[in-house]
């Protein structure tokens, strides 16, 4: 069976998504799914490009066991067509995302493929994953917690969405 493919993008490629990216890949693990579901990381901005991520995010996911060894990059256009579903990490990325892919495909990317992380939030769904950039370790942690429970939420949609299990 083809690998479904997720796509987690932010700003800078080097704070939410690759924590989401590596939060979500670890869950996939545990659930005995990686051979159905493959997952990446970008950024809406190239600022970083090449970069692992933020110590500050290696750190908190290193605290909970995860070790994050993606390098930032930015999205192209070829990652509209390549993967199933791009997940934004806040409404600015998430419409951000839907311009660019006008812009450079000529459509907008479907509603049902484009989602917003946080809309997976079973305690506060609606709202953004924080930037924590220019934040302390405090909302590193948040931002583990919040991938970690949209996450489950994702995946099982997923799973039922897709027959996965
Ligand atoms: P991210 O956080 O989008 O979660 O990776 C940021 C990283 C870098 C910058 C802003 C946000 N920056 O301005 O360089």
């Amino acid at each position: 069976m083809t690998h479904l493919q997720i796509l987690f993008v932010c700003l800078g490629n080097i704070c939410r998504s690759p924590l989401a990216e590596g939060v979500f890949r670890e869950l996939v693990k545990k659930r005995g799914l990686s051979d159905k579901i493959a997952c990446d990381s970008a950024g809406t901005a190239g600022y970083h490009i090449g970069n692992l991520p933020d110590h500050r995010s290696r750190r908190i996911a290193h605290d909970y066991g995860i070790s994050l060894t993606h390098k930032a990059r930015k999205l192209v256009s070829d990652d509209y067509g390549q993967f199933d579903y791009i997940v934004a990490m806040d409404t600015a990325n998430f419409d951000h995302i839907q311009s660019l892919s006008y812009r450079i495909t000529g459509f907008d990317m479907p509603e049902d493929r484009l989602i917003l992380f946080r809309q997976f939030d079973s305690i506060d769904p609606n709202t953004d994953v924080p930037d924590p950039y220019y934040e302390d370790m405090a909302a590193f942690d948040e931002v583990y917690q919040i991938a970690v429970r949209c996450s489950e939420s994702l995946l099982d949609f997923l799973t039922e969405t897709h027959n996965l299990a």
